[in-house]
C-alpha cells in the first residue's frame, strides 16, 4: 500500500467493517453531523454534479414513502437524478440543452450513487450506520408529492441514517472472491465450478451468521412446496427467488421516467454527432 499515513489506515478501516445497519437507536443526529457526512458526500467526483439530495427526520414522511424504511431510522435521505441545475446553467450562459437523456441519466445515476456512498462511509465514520433502500424508483410518485419534487429528478436510492443498535444483526457480510470480480486484461466468463465457489463463499457466510433468520426475510415460493427451512435458507437461494418469479411493476420505470420528463427514446433522426474529441467533464 502506498499510503501508510494513519488517515488513510481509518479510511480502510471503515471500509471493511462497514455494514447494513436496520436497526437503530433513538439518539438524534445533529445538523453538525449531518453538515459533515453531507460536506463529505458531495466531495464525491462527478460528472456534473447531476444530483441533489432531499431528506427527512418526519417519521410520518417516511412511513407513507412506502419504500420499505426501517422504522427505527433516525433520518432518511433521497439521493436523486437531477437535470435541472445543469440545464438551468447552460439556459444563463445563453446556450440550449441538446443532448442525449438516456447517456445524461447514466451519468447523473453515477454522480447520485457516487455522493451516496461518500455520505455512506463518512457516515459510518461519525459512528452512525446506514442501509440503501433501492426501491426508491418505483415509488416516484409519491417521492415527488411528498419532497415537491419537479419534472427533470428522479429519485435514484434512498438511505436510513442512524446510531447503529448494536443489539440487531451487525456482522460483515462475505462477497464473492475478488478473483471471481476483478480481472486483469480480459474479462472471464466463470465456469460453473467457479460460480459454484462464489456460491459457497456467499452461502456459508450468510448462513453462519444467521441472517436471513434474524430478518425473517424468506421470500415464499409462488409454485410448490417450499423445503428449505431457515438454516438452509441462503443467499443464493433468496436472490434466485427474487430474480426468477415475475415480478413486475404495472409501471416500468422507463414509464416513469418519461412521465418525470425524460426523454429517453431516440428523440431526433440526426445523425450522431461528430464531436472533434470526447468533452472532459
Ligand atoms: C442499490 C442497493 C439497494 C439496496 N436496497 C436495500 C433495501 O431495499 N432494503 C435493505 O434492507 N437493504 C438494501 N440494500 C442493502 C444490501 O442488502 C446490502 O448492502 C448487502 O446485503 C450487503 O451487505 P452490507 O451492506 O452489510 O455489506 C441495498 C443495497 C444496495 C447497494
Amino acid at each position: 500500500m502506498v499510503n501508510q499515513d494513519k488517515s488513510s489506515y481509518d479510511l480502510f478501516k471503515v471500509i471493511n467493517n462497514r455494514r447494513s445497519i436496520r436497526k437503530f437507536t433513538e439518539k438524534p443526529i445533529t445538523d453538525d453531523i449531518l453538515n459533515q457526512i453531507l460536506e463529505a458526500g458531495i466531495k464525491a467526483p462527478f460528472a456534473a454534479q447531476l444530483y441533489s439530495i432531499v431528506y427527512t427526520r418526519d417519521k410520518e414522511k417516511m412511513k407513507k414513502l412506502r419504500i420499505g424504511v426501517y422504522s427505527t431510522t433516525q433520518l432518511l435521505m433521497i439521493f436523486l437524478v437531477d437535470f435541472r441545475k445543469i440545464e438551468k446553467i447552460i439556459k444563463q450562459r445563453n446556450y440550449q440543452y441538446d443532448y442525449d437523456d438516456g447517456m445524461l441519466l447514466w451519468l447523473g445515476i453515477q454522480d447520485a450513487t457516487l455522493v451516496a456512498e461518500n455520505v455512506i462511509l463518512a457516515a459510518d465514520a461519525v459512528g452512525l450506520g446506514s442501509v440503501l433502500l433501492g426501491g426508491a424508483p418505483l415509488q416516484t410518485d409519491i417521492i415527488t408529492e411528498v419532497f415537491s419534487i419537479p419534472s427533470r429528478v428522479f429519485p435514484v436510492v434512498g438511505l436510513c441514517l442512524g446510531y447503529p443498535d448494536y443489539t440487531a444483526e451487525t456482522d460483515v457480510r462475505p462477497r464473492y472472491p475478488l478473483k471471481y470480480t476483478a480481472f486483469e486484461d480480459s474479462y472471464h466468463d466463470l465456469s460453473e465450478n467457479e460460480i459454484r465457489e462464489c456460491m459457497k463463499n456467499m452461502d456459508e457466510g450468510y448462513i453462519t451468521q444467521g441472517y436471513y433468520i434474524k430478518l425473517q426475510a424468506k421470500i415464499p415460493l409462488k409454485k410448490g412446496k417450499d423445503t428449505i427451512d431457515y438454516d438452509k435458507y441462503s443467499w443464493s437461494e433468496h436472490q434466485s427467488r427474487k430474480y426468477s418469479q415475475g415480478w413486475w411493476k404495472k409501471e416500468s420505470i422507463l414509464s416513469l421516467l418519461q412521465r418525470q420528463g425524460f426523454n429517453l427514446e431516440k428523440s431526433h433522426n440526426q445523425e450522431e454527432t461528430k464531436m472533434k474529441r470526447v468533452p472532459t467533464n
